[in-house]
């Protein structure tokens, strides 16, 4: 559409502080972890050198025991124009033993792992000024380490997959799917705590306050454990076919950066090829034709759906927890389709996953202008409130690419054209009705300027 670049960097340009994006200068003022790999996909192409940048900031707060937080906080912004701030996240004291950094205050916990890929393609738009200014040489220990740490301490389930501790982990933070795992968190009493959000956006379009009570209760619980994956035995607790199919996405692009810089790439391989084993094993539903997310906590006393994997004690030395390798969330979310980004996913599976966004729920090419965050057929479908329908960018941006890795360009190429058009005509909107493509949420919003731009070019 006509005026889309031009107005695409302009969005871009005005939510760059000069060492990152913020997603939205009012909701979001700070840096986000998985908004800036996104964005850096897209500004790598106005200037290959501020993409670099971006995520150079991103992992310069990456803490010592390998996460990376969801927020880097920028110090200029006024503590009252976000909530939690750093005043409740305390990284620096309560996250000594994990390594947070101690010169820069972040949140505790992570988002999707979609890093590497996004450093893989900023490296491709520019090799050259990759290479003097050592972007992959110095990313790539890193993120490595990022990966590492998603193995090792979030594989709470026992069965090779990462572990989500928080709704926010997933990014998709109020999506029917938690309904159920978040039904058993006590929320936090609404007198102690101020959202902030809704000086900037809609309450209709936004998380209840029901949601926010929770959503700060595991947050605090999880500061107050000295953000210990282990030990924490977080009250919510869920594998996400989202989180683990970007982490396998980038895995094969963390293999691809190995072998630019002349390292041994055969273990991210063969780390990619076990990952989806697992993300079949334990998430797939064939009868659904969906990944669904696991609910680890739930399932009921000896339900063992998959065969279950190694109990894990959760509470560190108390009694041991047994988690019987959880129960499915039977619910059509739009994580369930993001699988089709992997390489190497069954051929069987990704047709399927086709037919699925293509059906009633997802209507992809049919009812849906773009493709919903959650079933359009859900009794909890809203098409206004952030991830319980509204279409996101990012979401349509991966199922397109998706679509072109499993041999189906024409659906690939009219979601494109789908996006774009939606892009423009809501201003950059945060998120979208998906049935009319009307804009909710804010505008401006800097991903969705990035990935269009992407789509674009
Ligand atoms: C927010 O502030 O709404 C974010 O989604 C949490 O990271």
């Amino acid at each position: 559409p006509t005026g889309l670049t031009s107005s695409a960097r302009r969005v871009l340009q005005q939510n760059w502080t000069g060492s990152c994006t913020v997603p939205s200068p009012g909701l979001y003022p700070h840096q986000w972890s998985w908004d800036s790999a996104f964005i850096a996909i897209g500004s790598r192409h106005i200037s290959p050198r501020r993409a670099q940048r971006e995520l150079e900031t991103l992992l310069a707060a990456q803490w010592g025991d390998g996460r990376i937080p969801h927020i880097v906080f920028n110090p200029a912004v006024p503590p009252a124009a976000y909530f939690p701030g750093p005043d409740f996240w305390r990284s620096a004291t309560a996250g000594a033993v994990a390594g947070a950094p101690r010169h820069t205050e972040t949140s505790g916990i992570v988002q999707p792992p979609v890093h590497a890929l996004a450093c893989l393609l900023v490296h491709r738009a520019d090799p050259r000024s990759s290479a003097r200014h050592g972007f992959l040489a110095r990313a790539y220990p890193r993120l490595a380490a990022w990966h590492r740490y998603l193995g090792r301490a979030r594989d709470l389930g026992g069965g090779g997959l990462v572990s989500v501790v928080h709704p926010w982990e997933p990014g998709m933070d109020n999506s029917p799917c938690w309904d159920a795992p978040l039904a058993r968190v006590a929320p936090a009493p609404p007198g102690t705590f101020r959202r902030a959000d809704l000086d900037h956006g809609a309450a209709s379009d936004r998380p209840t306050d029901l949601d926010y009570g929770r959503y700060v209760r595991l947050a605090a619980d999880y500061r107050d454990g000295g953000y210990a994956d282990h030990t924490a035995g977080s009250a919510f607790l869920v594998e996400d076919p989202g989180v683990n199919a970007l982490l396998i996405a980038s895995e094969h692009a963390l293999a691809e950066i190995a072998a630019l810089l002349g390292a041994d790439a055969a273990p991210h391989r063969t780390r990619a090829a076990d990952l989806t084993a697992a993300l079949v094993d334990r998430l797939w539903d064939p009868a659904a034709g969906l990944f669904l997310c696991r609910d680890l906590h739930g399932g009921g006393p000896g339900r063992d759906l998959h065969g279950g994997g190694p109990v894990r004690d959760l509470h560190g030395g108390g009694p041991a927890r047994d988690l019987h390798g959880g129960g499915p969330v039977r619910e059509f979310g739009a994580a369930g389709l993001l699988p089709l980004l992997v390489p190497g996913l069954p051929g069987d599976i990704a047709a399927a996953l086709v037919r699925t966004a293509c059906g009633d729920h997802f209507g992809l090419g049919r009812t849906a202008r773009l493709v919903p965050s959650y079933d359009l057929l859900g009794p909890a479908f809203d098409p206004a409130r952030y991830w319980r329908g509204p279409a996101w960018f990012n979401v349509n941006w991966l199922l397109e690419r998706g679509l072109r890795l499993h041999g189906e360009p024409e659906r690939a190429d009219a979601l494109r054209t789908a996006v774009l058009e939606t892009a423009v005509t809501s201003g950059f909107a945060e998120y979208v009705d998906p049935y009319t493509g009307e804009a909710r949420g804010t505008r401006d919003f800097s991903w969705t300027a990035a990935l269009a731009l992407d789509l674009a070019v």
